[in-house]
């Protein structure tokens, strides 16, 4: 996801480092964002000249220091704490004093994650939607401790990236995750009771909803590692049994089938087009 932040950072002009676990990584993010624009160039939705000057507006780094120079560091990691709270802990110590730290998390709570940064005052959750270059929504999570002027500043730039924001208070899921992973898990659960196949569950919801993806292919696009972390994070803090993991997708991830990621998931990506697993 993060790839997809920084190219619509690099889009509206604004210059973007791009981190990862070392610089091959982050130079590898960098050659996707030129993978994606290639094929834009090729479908006459960008002119040549503009990706080329996007792609310089993109430097991939491959340690923290050069992270003291941002005006805002955006942490877009796996969704698992330690992990965050590692990132948090290392840019905090390049944090520049007017600079914010945000977290693109889906749905660990803001309030407690600022605590991993050098003043949860300008800590702030920023949650992003893939394909984040296409996708018009970002939510802004202001903390407990988040200021009104740190708020402020993130809903100026999410705008200024062309997208609408919706504010929601730091509860579990934010707004849009709690009503899709209950759906997604649903629908895992309406697979696993065999009440119809993969096929049919997402013909369902495309036709019958107007969705623009059936949700588990949808769950297939987000990771079934993301959305299982999500429903047991939305199970885990409220201690409500709606949220309860469907056993199906526990078992997909267990077995290792994430996804359109890793080749397999509700569908097989080895060929030219999707085909259902069940
Ligand atoms: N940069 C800029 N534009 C891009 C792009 C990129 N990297 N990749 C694609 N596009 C553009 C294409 O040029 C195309 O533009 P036009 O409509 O002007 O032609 C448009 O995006 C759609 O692309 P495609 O034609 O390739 O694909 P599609 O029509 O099949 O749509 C889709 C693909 C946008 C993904 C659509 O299926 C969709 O909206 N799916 C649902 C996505 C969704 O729900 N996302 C949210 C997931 S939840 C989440 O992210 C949060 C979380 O925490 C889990």
């Amino acid at each position: 996801m993060g790839t997809g932040i920084a190219q619509t950072i690099a889009q509206h002009g604004m210059p973007v480092m791009l981190s990862d676990v070392d610089l091959a990584r982050a130079e590898a993010g960098k050659a996707a964002i030129e993978k994606a624009l290639v094929k834009l160039v090729g479908r006459g939705k960008i002119e040549a000249d503009a990706a080329e000057t996007l792609l310089t507006k993109v430097t991939p780094i491959g340690d923290y220091e050069p992270m003291s120079e941002a005006s805002l560091i955006i942490e877009a990691a796996t969704e698992q704490e330690a992990i965050k709270q590692a990132i948090f802990e290392r840019a905090g110590k390049v944090l520049a004093s007017d600079a914010i730290m945000a977290s693109n998390t889906s749905s660990i709570p803001i309030t407690r994650m600022a605590n991993y940064s050098p003043d949860p005052a300008r800590f702030i959750g920023l949650h992003f939607f893939n394909p984040v270059p296409v996708m018009g929504l970002i939510e802004v999570i202001p903390g407990l401790a988040t200021s009104k002027d740190t708020t402020d500043q993130i809903t100026a730039f999410a705008e200024g990236l062309g997208k609408e924001v919706v504010l929601s208070q730091d509860e579990p899921g934010f707004v849009v995750n709690r009503i899709l992973l209950p759906m997604i898990n649903e629908a895992v659960f309406v697979l696993g009771q065999s009440t119809a196949g993969i096929e049919d569950i997402d013909k369902g919801c495309r036709l019958g909803l107007n969705h623009p993806m059936g949700p588990l292919q949808l769950a297939d696009f987000v990771g079934l590692d993301t959305c299982l972390d999500i429903i047991k994070v939305l199970y885990k803090t409220t201690r409500d049994t709606k949220y309860r993991p469907a056993p199906l997708l526990v078992k997909y991830v267990e077995a290792g089938w994430l996804g359109r990621k890793t080749g397999r998931g509700f569908y097989d990506y080895s060929g030219e087009a999707p085909v259902p697993t069940r």
